[in-house]
């Protein structure tokens, strides 16, 4: 086989995030095709596959994996499936693109990193924010000291308002499973190095304060102490009426670094009601080029073998401050990561 032959992708959920990742690969990128398409819900995978013109899907997974032709694949399930989906695929030879969370436990995200390791594929999980311009280049400055030590370091997520999706339909702690993970993973890897210590979270439903007694949490703040002394602040929530925002800070003993920005481009109309600017309202058009940078990169790792992007390790790492943060809204106290590791 030649090596410069494109990549046979596959994905897995063909829902939300699934069909613009399929899209990316079969439109944007060079290196890869979409050659399958898998989704057990009846009609989901064939309708995508209408739209990009797909050859192949599947209803069973399973059957999806037994095909020798998929090289790699795609997981954009609900996350409670991302460990045996993974653990399936690479099992079977497949180059594994998992969607975060890639675990809820970390008994599974050992499973999954040992999986891709025994098989021998690559594995990488989508912290698609280390693809954005904006923060790999603040990342860039950190790493070519610009900023000195890193001190004090924020991020945060606020989704797009108004909140329309059915919270009775929000599996419990999805803003820490879900939302701040990504969150931690910006983190740790702006704070390369350094291992979380102790959090301390707060969390409550200020979105839907209707649907708190039935376990929804909408708005978090989270604190992070780091093994070199720096202290992060996470923060999310899911109803920010303005738009789509994303933005990390880094502040050292030499300066700081601040990254995204809700604005979509430097347009500013000025008129009878003052000065404004439109602003991002989708995930799938603000972080459209970051996306297919982690997907390209991800497809460049079958051929190449190496792993460029997230990896398992680091799925782990950021769930370790997930977990330790449903332990400290739970029991009101701040938890030292060691509890967590055991
Ligand atoms: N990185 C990001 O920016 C980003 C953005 C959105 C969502 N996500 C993550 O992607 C995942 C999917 O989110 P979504 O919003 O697209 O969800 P979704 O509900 O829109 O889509 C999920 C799809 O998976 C299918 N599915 C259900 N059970 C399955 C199974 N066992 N195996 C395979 N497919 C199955 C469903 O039929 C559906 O089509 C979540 O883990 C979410 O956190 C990541």
């Amino acid at each position: 086989m030649s090596s410069t032959k494109p990549v046979a992708v596959a994905l897995i959920g063909a829902g939300r995030i699934g069909a613009s990742h399929a899209e990316i690969v079969a439109r944007r990128l060079k290196n890869a095709t979409l050659a399958a398409i898998a989704d057990p819900a009846p009609g989901a995978a064939a309708r995508l596959a209408d739209q990009l013109e797909c050859p192949l899907t599947y209803t069973d997974i399973d059957e999806l994996l037994a095909n020798p032709e998929i090289e790699a694949v795609i997981i954009a399930s609900p996350a409670r499936f991302h460990t045996n989906l993974a653990v399936a695929a690479a099992r079977a030879g497949k180059a594994v693109f998992c969607e975060k969370p890639m675990a809820l436990t970390l008994a599974d995200a050992e499973l999954a990193i040992a999986a891709a390791r025994e098989a021998g594929v690559p594995l990488q999980v989508g912290f698609n924010r280390r693809w954005d311009r904006a923060f790999a280049e603040g990342k860039a400055a950190i790493e070519a000291g610009k900023v000195g030590t890193p001190q004090l370091l924020r991020s945060l997520t606020r989704d797009p308002g108004p909140f329309g999706a059915d919270p009775a339909r929000i599996p419990p702690w999805t803003v820490f499973f879900e939302t701040l993970i990504h969150d931690f993973d910006t983190l740790l890897w702006l704070n390369a190095g350094a291992r979380a210590t102790e959090v301390y979270a707060v969390a409550d439903a200020l979105v839907r304060p209707d649907f708190k007694d039935k376990g929804l949490l909408d708005t978090a703040v989270v604190t992070i102490r780091f093994d070199n002394g720096a202290v992060a602040v996470a923060e999310a929530n899911f109803s920010a009426m303005y738009g789509y925002d994303i933005r990390g800070e880094v502040f050292g003993s030499g300066g700081m670094v601040s990254m995204g920005d809700v604005r979509r481009s430097s347009m500013t109309l000025f008129d009878k009601d003052g000065v404004s600017n439109d602003t991002w309202r989708l995930d799938t058009d603000h972080f459209i080029d970051g996306y297919t940078a982690e997907l390209h990169a991800f497809v460049a790792s079958v051929r190449s073998g190496r792993n460029s992007g997230p990896d398992g390790a680091d799925a782990k790492a950021a769930l370790e401050i997930a977990l330790a943060c449903i332990a400290s809204v739970t029991e009101r106290r701040p938890v030292a990561l060691a509890e967590i590791r055991g």
